[in-house]
């Protein structure tokens, strides 16, 4: 098992979890994080840090999606290991709807 973000990270991007992962598993893409499930050792401790609920275990129902997804991008995208300052407007973006559909950017973040 392993744990991923969701598309509710996409746009909010608050970093809160990075500073908690004892394995620097995270990666940054321009609009969200990815988790790189061979390096997640499935502890736990990022899913409760995440303000808008985007980290889930991949054992919760559905999430075969996100999986794939963390893997694909957390391959092309680089570590994060430090919050940076999170979009100004990340509060309005939680919970909207189909935010991967209408808002993900494959891009790399800086
Ligand atoms: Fe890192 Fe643990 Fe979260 Fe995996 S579950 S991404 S190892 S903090
Ligand atoms: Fe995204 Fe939540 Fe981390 S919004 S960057 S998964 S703290």
């Amino acid at each position: 098992m392993t744990y991923i973000v969701n598309d509710n990270c996409i746009k909010c991007k608050l970093m809160d979890c990075v500073e908690v992962c004892p394995v620097d598993c995270f990666y940054e893409g321009e609009n969200m994080l990815a988790i790189k499930p061979d390096e997640c050792i499935d502890c736990g401790v990022c899913e409760p840090e995440c303000p808008v609920e985007a980290i889930h275990s991949d054992t919760e129902e559905n999430m075969e999606k996100w999986a794939e997804i963390n893997r694909v991008y957390s391959e092309k995208w680089p570590v994060i290991t430090e919050k940076k300052p999170p979009p100004d407007d990340a509060k309005k973006w939680d919970n909207v709807s189909n935010k991967f559909e209408k808002y993900f950017n494959k891009n790399s973040g800086k």
